[in-house]
């Protein structure tokens, strides 16, 4: 993800009218591979293995911090404390706990803190941002946010961190996957009120990569079933995070659903959005959508979004808040709300382990 970021930085310049410039001045990584890609971009004059040598770089004022779990509380308070402002990767800390003394060190430390999740900059997620908002969905029937990933279903696939508590967290699946769904309901106000959570864990051990079998102790799958209470009445909230979702390559999707109106947009058919609306006759209507971005750019208004496309819409949104210049546009994930989806992830697995749902 840290080579992600220095794409968007990259491409700065096709942001139309930006009021802040932004440039790659200096990389961590422990891995002299990564290192050295890094040393194809002009920009940058600091290259460390070591983060404390960047933190103390007087030339560094925002650092992205895109690191295993087990390292975000540690490395993201070293942030605040040298003074630093920080775009956080998801999760916002390993449990809540940890996501609770992060936002406390951020709020002490005055410095300008949000969260990755870039899906809601995309055309189509800001056009159902718009439905939600826009008072035409009648009474709301139910909402599904979802990110289903199957690249796990291969058994011969090898172990990595994030299929390992210890670097992933309890939570597993759902600090991997759960900020990207839970960040347009939290905007939206649609907090939960109440949690019924289905875990699955169906691949126990993992190739190793060096011949043997390893541990795969982390939630495959998780689908959080919620209660939002809503102008009087209980609305039911689908939270999905899939590791194993058959045939689904990084497909994040939303829907809201209302008896006058509704909407639905999904990354598998990225220029598509539809809408619903109950005329006298009831209709879906589909929108061959273009690129019409939060942070306008170079790109012509027929073309077709993609990933680095929102990621770098994100960077703008962070850059643009953090300068008091986001102007209304939906925002990056605060560290309330991420701690909230970490209330969440805790409430998922005590109703796990209870079988019952959780008040949150
Ligand atoms: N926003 C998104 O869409 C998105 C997508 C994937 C991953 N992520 C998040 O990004 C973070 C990293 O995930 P990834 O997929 O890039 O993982 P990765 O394993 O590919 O990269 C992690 C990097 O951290 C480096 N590293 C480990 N310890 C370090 C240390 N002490 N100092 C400096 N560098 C260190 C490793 O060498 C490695 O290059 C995680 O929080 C993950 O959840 C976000």
């Amino acid at each position: 993800m840290g080579r992600e970021a220095a794409s968007a930085f990259a491409r700065w310049f096709v942001l139309e009218r930006f009021p802040v410039r932004v440039e790659l001045v200096a990389v961590c990584d422990l891995q002299d591979a990564l290192l050295d890609w890094f040393r194809q971009i002009p920009t940058v004059r600091l290259f460390t293995k070591d983060h404390r040598e960047l933190l103390a770089s007087p030339d560094v004022d925002v650092v992205y911090v895109a690191v295993p779990h087990h390292l975000h509380e540690s490395i993201y308070l070293e942030v605040l404390a040298a003074g630093k402002d920080l775009l956080a990767e998801k999760p916002f800390g390993i449990d809540l706990a940890a996501a609770r003394r992060i936002r406390d060190a951020a709020a002490t430390s005055g410095r300008f803190v949000r969260c990755s999740s870039e899906f809601p900059f995309l055309p189509g997620a800001q056009r159902v941002i718009d439905v939600a908002r826009s008072g035409k969905l009648g009474r709301l029937l139910e909402v599904h946010s979802c990110f289903w990933h199957a690249s796990d279903l291969d058994p011969s696939k090898p172990v990595n961190w994030k299929r390992q508590v210890k670097y992933c967290g309890e939570i597993g699946v759902m600090g991997d996957l759960g900020l990207h769904v839970a960040h347009i309901p939290l905007r939206l106000g649609w907090n939960p009120a109440r949690v019924y959570s289905q875990l699955q864990k169906v691949y126990t051990e993992r190739p190793d990569g060096k011949g043997g079998f390893a541990a795969c102790d982390t939630w495959d799958n998780a689908q959080l079933h919620c209660d939002l209470e809503v102008s009087g009445s209980t609305v039911p909230m689908r939270l999905e995070m899939k590791r194993l979702a058959p045939g689904a390559t990084n497909t994040w999707w939303v829907e809201v659903l209302g008896t006058e109106g509704g909407a639905r947009y999904s990354t598998a058919e990225p220029k598509t959005l539809w809408t619903f609306e109950r005329q006298k006759e009831q209709r879906w209507i589909r929108v061959d959508l273009g690129f019409q971005t939060p942070f306008p750019t170079i790109t012509g208004g027929i073309f077709e979004p993609g990933f680095p496309d929102c990621f770098l819409q994100m960077w703008a949104a962070y850059a643009a808040e953090r300068d008091g210049a986001l102007d209304g546009r939906f925002g990056c994930v605060t560290p309330d709300e991420a701690v909230r989806s970490h209330e969440l992830f805790a409430a998922g697995l005590e109703s796990h382990r209870t079988r019952a749902a959780v008040a949150v």
